[in-house]
């Protein structure tokens, strides 16, 4: 079993491999020249959160995340998904890749609508070799 020593103060970008991630600082890697010139978004402006209207708290909503109108603006601080992806599974729609990159796109930006400033989306990647 290996120990985590970091956890109190917090793992940062290392200069090799990645040994652990623990409460961890990427400032390093996001000032880094890789990310020169995009922009920080909702980092740089501030903090505001809309409270959810009533009744929309610990409730699945089954339908398309690409209008989410039971959502506010800035109004949520995690999300976390495994999008289709695309490879002939049975909820595939066979998309070719424009479709698929509008689709994803589309819900990409009603993501960043209700996500708060620094807000997080996690995106579960497929990895699908060859
Ligand atoms: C890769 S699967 C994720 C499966 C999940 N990670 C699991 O292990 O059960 C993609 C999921 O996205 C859902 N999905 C497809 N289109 C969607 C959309 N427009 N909005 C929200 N979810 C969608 C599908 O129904 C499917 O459950």
């Amino acid at each position: 079993m290996t120990v985590n020593n970091n956890r109190r103060s917090g793992t940062q970008t290392s200069s090799f491999g990645s040994p652990s991630r623990a409460n961890h600082d990427s400032s390093k890697f996001y000032s880094s020249r890789l990310y020169e010139g995009f922009s920080r978004g909702k980092d740089n402006v501030d903090f505001h959160e809309n409270p959810l209207p009533a009744g929309s708290m610990d409730k699945i909503f089954c339908k398309s995340a690409e209008r989410m109108t039971e959502l506010p603006d800035n109004s949520v601080h995690l999300m976390v998904t495994s999008p289709p992806y695309n490879v002939g599974k049975l909820y595939d729609k066979d998309m070719s890749l424009d479709e698929y990159r509008t689709f994803l796109l589309s819900v990409w930006k009603e993501v960043y609508r209700v996500l708060v400033p620094g807000g997080r989306m996690c995106v579960n990647i497929a990895n699908l070799g060859p």
